[in-house]
């Protein structure tokens, strides 16, 4: 194992039996600061591993997925230091075992993000495929694919997939089926140190593709984006290390955007960016959330709760620059305020609409169609429930229900909300909300 330096982790470990307890009705007021985006920094300390130099993030989110991943390098001999809350530093000089175990995947899909770079730097990797979350079965055929047209060879056995690069991957084409965030990022981390020239079409388009290509530049890089949905690469032999600021979380923001909308509040969020969240800022403005937007700021007025003031909308999730999917569950939670019948369309993942089942009990008058269609009614009047959630989205948007909602709610499985969501509670108390982390067996809530 390489000399890693003890890890101060600042951060206090998930209790699995953790519940939020939430008491509706107050409305959010003052300023919140949204944090790093999950989705970028993943990827980025993964891009690390492409070189044997120094590189240094700010602006990392503490969250449990973080958490996953820095423990998932240093398993692999990966030095990552935490000099200081937010800021991560990754040297990968020798790495001793490429295995990357089923805890890690089962953990968090995201560890898949791996394959890329250690294959073209190492040239050989065991990982395990990933275990699918909530929303559907998240298969990973399409990064190995790619892998394949990058010249690796590749073996699956009990779970695991065994990839080689006999000698050094080769620049290709390689045409994705259809739009795969990680697909892209995995085939553009691979492609950085292949011999030749890569092009990758459709290249997906979500800002955090662009913030990982930012930093892939800085470390030296021939990476560029030549059309809206083309990424191309001239493989380089070595990149050297950089430092980098990841981006801002653009889901983090919608939720908060949400949260001020149903509580009738006065937010304004900082650090910002409404350029990330182009068609989900449309849809609040015709729903009638009041929005002004900054460069990296964005404030919202909501409408006072029971006003009737928000009208139906339909909205259909897509790749970006269309409406996250991510979003879909928080923009539900809005709809369930709205005057009239609103129409859901999700189209990328097959089974993400079951969480509305769960608003439904909470008083929304929600009718799930089939795995892609959903229509919600408006405005009802939501009310406080005890619920378990099963994934990362759907639980933050149950906890923006249950501010909504009259009565005190109890969210357990609140493990998954802070997977993704530095400080989510502490957040939302700054804002005047009532919440709260409660340990099944204690009656402890956050100060
Ligand atoms: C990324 O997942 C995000 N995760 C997801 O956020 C996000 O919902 C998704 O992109 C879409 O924007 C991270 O970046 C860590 P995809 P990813 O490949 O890359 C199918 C969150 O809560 N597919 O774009 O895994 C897939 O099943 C998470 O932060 C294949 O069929 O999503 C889906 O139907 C949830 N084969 C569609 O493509 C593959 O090999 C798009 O998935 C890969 C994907």
């Amino acid at each position: 194992m390489a000399d890693a330096r003890p890890f101060h982790w600042e951060y206090q470990p998930v209790v699995e039996r953790e519940a939020l307890r939430v008491e509706g009705g107050r409305v959010l007021r003052g300023e919140v600061r949204i944090s790093g985006s999950k989705n970028a920094a993943l990827k980025l300390l993964a891009a690390a591993t492409l070189t044997g130099e120094r590189c240094r993030f700010e602006n990392v989110p503490e969250i449990e997925d973080v958490r996953v991943m820095v423990e998932t390098l240093q398993h692999l001999g990966v030095v990552v230091d935490h000099p200081a809350p937010n800021v991560y530093e990754v040297a990968s000089g020798d790495v001793d075992w490429l295995f990357v175990p089923l805890e890690a995947a089962a953990k968090m899909r995201a560890s898949f993000i791996l394959l890329g770079p250690l294959l073209a730097r190492f040239g050989r990797i065991i990982i395990s495929n990933p275990g699918g979350d909530r929303i559907g079965r998240r298969p990973v055929n399409l990064h190995v694919d790619a892998m394949h047209a990058l010249g690796a060879e590749v073996e699956y056995r009990y779970g695991y997939y065994y990839v080689r690069a006999p000698g050094r991957l080769r620049g290709t084409r390689i045409s994705f089926p259809h739009v795969t965030v990680m697909g892209t990022e995995n085939a553009v981390l691979a492609a950085a140190l292949a011999q030749g020239r890569t092009v990758i079409q459709p290249a997906a388009q979500e800002p955090e593709v662009d913030d990982l290509i930012a930093f892939l530049q800085k470390m030296g890089a021939e990476v560029e984006r030549t059309a809206p949905d083309r990424i191309e690469v001239e493989g380089r032999r070595r990149l050297r290390g950089a430092d980098h600021t990841v981006m801002p979380d653009r889901i983090e923001a919608g939720t908060f955007v949400v949260a001020a909308a149903v509580t009738g509040g006065e937010v304004t969020l900082s650090n910002a960016r409404a350029a990330h969240l182009p068609v989900f800022l449309d849809v609040l403005d015709s729903v009638g959330v009041e929005l002004s937007c900054r460069s990296d700021s964005i404030f919202v007025r909501g409408a006072p709760t029971g006003s009737r003031a928000y009208r139906a909308a339909r909205i259909s999730t897509a790749p970006f620059p269309g409406l996250a999917t991510d979003l879909q569950p928080p923009t539900a939670v809005l709809l369930t305020q709205a005057d009239g019948t609103s129409e859901l369309e999700e189209t990328v993942f097959e089974d993400r609409l079951e969480w509305l089942a769960d608003l439904g009990r909470m008083g929304a008058n929600v009718e799930i169609v089939d795995d892609h269609h959903a229509r919600i009614s408006g405005p009802a009047c939501l009310r406080a429930v005890e619920v378990e959630v099963g994934d990362l989205r759907a639980g933050a948007s149950l906890v923006l229900a249950a501010l909504a909602a009259e009565g005190t709610s109890t969210i357990r499985g609140a493990h998954h909300v802070r997977r993704g969501y530095e400080n989510i509670e502490r957040k939302f108390l700054e804002l005047g909300a009532s919440i709260g982390r409660v340990e099944e067996g204690t009656a402890r809530t956050a100060g």
